[in-house]
């Protein structure tokens, strides 16, 4: 033990111990938001009636009650799985009023009701079915590759960096930085509104899957959905702030209160201590021999 107090007194020892602390402490919270994000959308079980149950009770006021269409709202016979996944996992259905741009909004549902309704809708006329994780697995994927078709095929109306834009008669093409893998890809098979549809024949599937590589990876802003918790890029990110950023400031603050407490500093201050207590009583003697007089 003697040996370790020893070396515990060098100010090396002090910034080795912070750093091992902050690694340790990095080191945990990457691991606990990766199992945070294991939780990856299951296969879908398909239950029709459950679906067909909560379209009758939610949708079926705009688009009929067998889905086949209203003067308010399109048929969603044949819009597929995929549609009815896009516009209820981001929110835009059920939509509160007929006519504007029904942007993205608080999910009413969870997933699996979701993949209920989608399933029900899939039931009655077919259509583009939900892309499994691996279909929508980015791992491997072009990102290169990926920037030149977004550059192609999608900045003309989501920008450059997928920030979204103006389009015309009042629409508008929504930032991509809240979509996850699996709406980027059935907004791709859908068409959604203004959106034209990139069937597998003008993008392959392949070529889907470097798409999304490319804006979520080049994306600046953090999702702050569950689901991407687990991307190792916030959480390096996250690491490197944290031992650069606060790790930096609190070296700096030891190094500064450190540099007090040197030896020669103290001496130094024992020593003016001295001058000064020792003046003091000159003056001070000289004072009282003044009176004296
Ligand atoms: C207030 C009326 C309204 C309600 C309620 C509503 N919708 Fe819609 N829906 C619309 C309108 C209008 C459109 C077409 C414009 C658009 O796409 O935003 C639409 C479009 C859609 C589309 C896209 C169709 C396509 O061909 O891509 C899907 C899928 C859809 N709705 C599903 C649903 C589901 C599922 C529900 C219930 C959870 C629902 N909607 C509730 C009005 C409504
Ligand atoms: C002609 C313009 C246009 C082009 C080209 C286009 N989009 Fe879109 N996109 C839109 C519009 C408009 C919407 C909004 C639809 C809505 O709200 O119903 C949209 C919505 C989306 C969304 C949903 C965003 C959200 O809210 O999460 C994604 C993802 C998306 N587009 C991806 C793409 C990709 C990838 C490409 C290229 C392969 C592409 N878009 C090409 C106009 C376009």
């Amino acid at each position: 033990m003697g040996w370790i107090n020893a070396r515990r007194r060098r100010p090396v020892a002090g910034y080795a111990a912070l750093l091992l602390g902050l690694v340790v402490v990095g080191m945990l919270y990457g691991a606990l938001t990766r199992t945070g994000a294991q939780a990856a959308p299951t296969t879908a079980q398909e239950n029709v009636a459950n679906g067909q149950a909560i379209f009758e009770a939610t949708c079926s006021s705009c688009h009929g009650l067998d889905a086949q269409g209203t003067d308010q709202a399109p048929s969603l016979i044949g819009a597929g799985a995929a549609a009815v996944y896009f516009q209820m996992s981001t929110g835009r259905m059920p939509a509160k009023e007929v006519g504007a741009e029904n942007g993205r909004g608080p999910v009413k549902f969870t997933d699996q009701e979701i993949r209920d309704v989608a399933a029900y809708v899939q039931s009655i006329g077919g259509g583009p079915e939900i892309p499994t994780p691996a279909q929508v697995s980015t791992v491997g994927a072009d990102t290169a590759l990926g920037s030149q078709l977004f550059s192609a095929n999608c900045a003309q109306c989501h920008g450059f960096a997928g920030d979204g834009g103006a389009l015309t008669y009042g629409k508008y093409a929504p930032a991509l930085n809240e979509s996850t893998p699996t709406q980027i890809y059935t907004a791709m098979l859908t068409g959604p509104e203004a959106m034209p549809v990139f069937a597998d024949g003008a993008i392959p599937p392949q070529a889907k899957r470097d798409i999304i590589a490319y804006i979520t990876e080049t994306r600046t802003e953090a999702n702050p959905g569950g689901l991407s918790l687990g991307r190792i890029g916030p959480v390096t990110e996250g690491l490197v702030i944290f031992l650069g950023g606060i790790g930096g400031l609190v070296l700096v603050s030891m190094w500064l209160t450190a540099k007090r407490r040197e030896p020669w500093d103290v001496a130094q201050e024992e020593n003016r201590q001295a001058a000064r207590s020792g003046s003091g009583s000159g003056s001070g003697s000289s004072g009282t021999q003044g009176t004296e007089h």
